[in-house]
């Protein structure tokens, strides 16, 4: 007699495992995958995960849903290495974090997940998702006005990270922040470094091409008005790259109503500018629009940029109302407050401390005021670091876009 009862293998193999400690507590998940794969799904704890790649019946698995919450942040490296090893296997991982610190999602953003999801999960995110994963990855071809040694490496599937710049008022610096982020981000190497994209998505005021002096063209204006048509070969057509190494998609040279593109349109254009990218930067409208989600849902970080007055302070605190009420991923959001009080200014310190306690808020970026030479760069179409390399604002994001770097450069290394 064989005991084998125990080894029965399942009556069909899964097409997807939800991987957690509980996935009790995990409820809505439950009734996603339910919704989503009937009762070809399975569920395994973290290391039963790993260990069931080992095993032959894991050719037939699609996906991992793995899902944490905060008591799961002991156990970084065990998730870590069940990523690392989905990769491997041709896995794709779907990562459910629910209220987990901003240290630790800058973590696990390293781990090479193949899409990142709140918990709770926002309404039809997963059936997304899994579209996300299900869809190809596009064909990349080379940019036409080809970047050195970029076009070169623009190959294979990829998923680049995507960083959103939103001024949360008029003229608070989110353009300034995001020209000079990407310019950092593509100029930290001297070789090899992360490819790194633009998008200005401000169709009607955009500055990106007068930050950069690049003209707008007709092209940009072709491609979203026919996003069916949209591939990697006349997205790359429609950039222009600038000194060599950083590619841009202007505004158009129209002033267009920001509703010419939807969020399918937006989501088309994310997917893309992410294979063939490993830096995405877009630059979003001050408005909302109805792709704001999109672009929210798409970014691994969004970066809402204020000033200490109370124009931005009730704007944000509309913005985290909205965010929160629609059940939007308001998590990804990082405050950035420009012209930031110095480290001396004492009043201007307490007086931000104030703003963040009273919008329930961390202001986890301070950009320091860089006078009158921040906008000259931008008028003379430089970043900071070409025409006033030691402002103080550039140092500032030469920071942030060191440990952004970190993060993205480890994302390169792993495929
Ligand atoms: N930290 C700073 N120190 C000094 N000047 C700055 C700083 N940040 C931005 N500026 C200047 O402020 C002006 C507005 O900046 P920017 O265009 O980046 O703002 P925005 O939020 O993108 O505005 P818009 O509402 O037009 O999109 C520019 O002239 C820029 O040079
Ligand atoms: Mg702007």
């Amino acid at each position: 007699m064989t005991s084998s009862v125990a080894l029965q293998p399942e009556p069909a193999p899964v097409a997807a495992c939800t991987v957690s400690r509980d996935v009790q507590a995990f409820d809505l998940l439950i009734e996603d995958m339910e919704t989503e794969l009937g009762e070809s799904w399975g569920d395994l704890s973290f290391e039963d995960a790993i260990a069931f790649l080992e095993q032959p019946d894991s050719e037939a698995l699609e996906f991992f849903a793995v899902a944490m919450n905060a008591q799961d942040e002991g156990e970084l490296a065990l998730i870590g290495e069940l990523i690392a090893l989905s990769k491997d296997r041709g896995v794709k991982v779907i990562l459910i974090a629910e209220d987990v610190s901003p240290s630790v999602l800058h973590q696990l953003l390293k781990t090479g997940a193949n899409d990142f999801l709140p918990y709770p999960l926002p309404e039809g995110a997963l059936h997304e998702a899994i579209v996300r994963i299900r869809t190809p990855e596009p064909e990349v071809a080379a940019p036409a006005n080809g970047a050195n040694g970029l076009a070169a490496r623009a190959g294979g599937s990829h998923d680049g990270a995507i960083f959103a710049t939103h001024g949360l008022a008029g003229g608070v610096g989110a353009t300034t922040f995001a020209v000079n982020l990407a310019w950092e981000l593509a100029t930290k190497e001297k070789k090899d470094g992360p490819r790194v994209c633009l998008l200005d998505l401000d169709f009607q005021t955009g500055s990106v091409s007068t930050y950069l002096d690049l003209p707008r063209r007709d092209v940009v204006y072709e491609l979203l008005s026919d996003t069916s048509a949209m591939d990697a070969d006349n997205f790359l057509q429609a950039m222009q790259t600038f000194n060599d190494r950083l590619h841009v998609l202007t505004a158009p040279a129209d002033m267009l109503p920001l509703d010419i593109v939807g969020p399918e349109d937006i989501a088309t254009l994310l997917d893309i500018a992410r294979a063939n990218f490993d830096v995405v930067i877009v630059d979003m409208p001050k408005t909302l629009v109805a792709w704001t989600e999109t672009v929210l849902s798409h970014a691994n970080v969004y970066f809402a940029v204020l000033e200490l007055d109370m124009r931005s302070a009730q704007n944000a605190l509309r913005f985290m109302r909205l965010l929160k009420g629609e059940d939007l991923p308001y998590e990804k959001l990082r405050f950035a407050l420009n012209r930031a009080p110095r480290f001396t200014d004492l009043q201007g310190k307490a007086r931000v401390k104030r703003m963040a306690e009273s919008l329930d808020i961390d202001i986890e970026l301070m950009l320091p005021d860089g006078q009158k030479q921040v906008a000259q760069a931008c008028d003379h179409g430089l970043p900071l670091s070409e025409n006033a390399g030691k402002n103080p604002l550039r140092k500032e994001i030469a920071k942030l876009a060191a440990s952004l770097h970190e993060l993205v450069g480890s994302e390169i290394e792993g495929g």
